[in-house]
């Protein structure tokens, strides 16, 4: 039987509805190192991992998206912020952008006159650990660095008395290549190496910690400067084409569109003005769960499609409208819908590792994690410390906890409205699709990732491929050869534990 062949057995059934038949493994090592997991995210972007982290203001920041691209996947930045706050959203995309330059064209800078506490102050907001110091026609007159700041009263002073001034500084003249740079540093023994033209106007700073990541990262999603990539989602009304220009400004490598229902006239007013707005810019839009809603979407000309209604951690659109597909059935029609023309994102659902590979193969070119990546150091938000009651020991702890709530949870509306005067009448009325739900607070999300990808090679090997694009060639080919529909005894052997 074909994969087009499928419908009736997927008809109603999501990840845990099966489990696939292991196959002679041929490869030596499950290595995430070795075994290649490359996929499509959209027309003009590939990950080396198929991993993205869900546009949630409980998951996706700065920090995770940060992690999730240095690790090869991608982060969308959530549009959880209020109506016409453009700014705070921007500065997340720019945290990522300026985070591993090779060479960093626009440092952040000041000038010799700038007073100690402002500069102090710019680099604690930007995290910044170096200033160049510029005069008004951008030429170089010093580097002023955490270190150079640690012990002074800040208060007092500018700039100028605390810097190390051009003369004292090892310069790059021109354009350097990586390794040239780099022996260099080596040579005069300098962690930072500002690169000047002829007139000693500044084009770049190259830092040591920046070519060490660089090297450490070879799995990193990076833009063709080098710098990691970052997608932002904005909605389809209101201030979203503004928010958009100005995300375009902050060299967003991807905008995703998302509303809870992709498939409708505001979506596609959305796509059409966005498109004549912006002709060039990778764009996602979602979420549809229908071959239908695929067909519309990718018509219109995006450059991946967001597959998911309801499936969510924190979603309640299934219990609040009975609206919604099953998963498994909605990739595996969706991807029917699409056929090659268009990557799809599969987006929400996954509780388990093994889960991710099925999303990969019944229709998903990559995953979208929420509930999966919450509670980790990398997501937004405060740790609270709540009392859990052990009642088989009779005692109570205290126990770290972080919020994950769906984005149309009354919690994360109420954020995004300003609504905190209003009375509550208004926030019920709102009709809700989401919850908001308390978490463990655990450690970074890094090696989160590198356990699921260590389980994805695990599940290659099983299925008998060398890599992620050949198992699922061979799944397409002959799909019997892998599915086991489970009975109700065999999902509990299977999943419950
Ligand atoms: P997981 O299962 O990974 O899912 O936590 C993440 C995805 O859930 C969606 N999402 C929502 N869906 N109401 C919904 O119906 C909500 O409030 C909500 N918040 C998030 C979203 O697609 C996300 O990527």
């Amino acid at each position: 039987m074909s994969f087009d062949a499928l419908a009736d057995l997927v008809r109603g059934a999501t990840f845990d509805d099966f489990l696939l038949r292991p196959q002679y493994s041929v490869i030596a090592r499950r290595d995430p190192s070795v075994i290649d997991l490359s996929c499509r995210f959209s027309t003009h972007i590939t990950l080396k991992r198929p991993l993205v982290s869900a546009n949630m203001d409980t998951v996706t920041r700065a920090p995770m998206a940060i992690v999730q691209a240095e690790e090869g996947g991608l982060g969308i930045i959530d549009r959880g912020f209020r109506n016409g706050d453009i700014e705070p959203q921007v500065r997340e995309v720019e945290k990522v952008k300026r985070m591993q330059h090779i060479i960093i064209r626009d440092p952040y800078a000041v000038t010799r006159g700038t007073s100690l506490a402002e500069a102090v102050a710019l680099m604690k907001r930007t995290r910044a650990g170096t200033l160049v110091v510029l005069d008004e026609m951008r030429r170089l007159k010093g580097l002023l660095t955490e270190r150079d700041v640690r012990f002074v009263n800040t208060r007092e002073g500018t700039v100028s008395s605390r810097m190390t001034p051009v003369e004292s500084l090892v310069t790059g003249q021109g354009e350097l290549s990586l390794k040239a740079a780099e022996e260099m540093m080596l040579q005069r023994k300098v962690k930072k190496l500002p690169l000047v033209d002829a007139n000693g106007t500044l084009i770049g700073l190259i830092t040591a910690k920046d070519i060490h990541r660089q090297e450490r990262l070879p799995f990193a999603t990076r833009d063709s400067h080098g710098r990691l990539m970052v997608g932002a989602a904005i909605g389809a009304t209101g201030d979203f084409i503004e928010r958009a220009v100005e995300l375009v400004k902050a060299h967003v490598d991807v905008i995703v569109i998302d509303i809870a229902h992709g498939h409708s006239v505001v979506m596609g007013k959305a796509i059409d003005t966005f498109k004549k707005s912006f002709p060039t810019i990778e764009l996602v839009a979602g979420n549809v769960a229908t071959a239908e809603g695929v067909k519309f979407l990718a018509e219109r000309g995006v450059n991946a499609v967001k597959v998911g209604i309801g499936p969510g951690g924190g979603c309640t659109t299934r219990l609040t409208t009975s609206f919604g597909v099953p998963q498994l059935q909605a990739l595996y029609e969706s991807r029917q819908g699409a056929g090659d023309t268009v990557p799809l994102i599969a987006d929400g659902g996954i509780k388990r590792h093994g889960a991710i590979l099925e999303a990969l193969l019944f229709g998903g070119d990559t995953v979208m994690l929420g509930s999966m990546f919450a509670g980790t150091e990398e997501t937004p938000g405060d740790t609270v410390q709540k009392t859990v009651v052990l009642a088989d020991q009779q005692r109570s702890v205290k126990v770290p906890f972080k919020v994950l709530r769906g984005m149309a949870s009354i919690q994360a509306i109420r954020d995004r409205l300003d609504l905190e005067d209003d009375g509550e009448v208004d926030l019920e009325s709102i009709g809700a699709e989401g919850t908001e739900v308390s978490v463990p607070a655990r450690g970074s999300v890094r090696p989160i990732i590198q356990d699921i990808l260590k389980h994805l090679c695990s599940s290659i090997s099983y299925g008998g491929a060398r890599s992620l694009a050949e198992l699922r060639q061979m799944f397409r080919a002959d799909p019997l050869k892998y599915l086991v529909k489970l009975s109700a005894s065999s999902k509990r052997e299977s999943y419950e534990r």
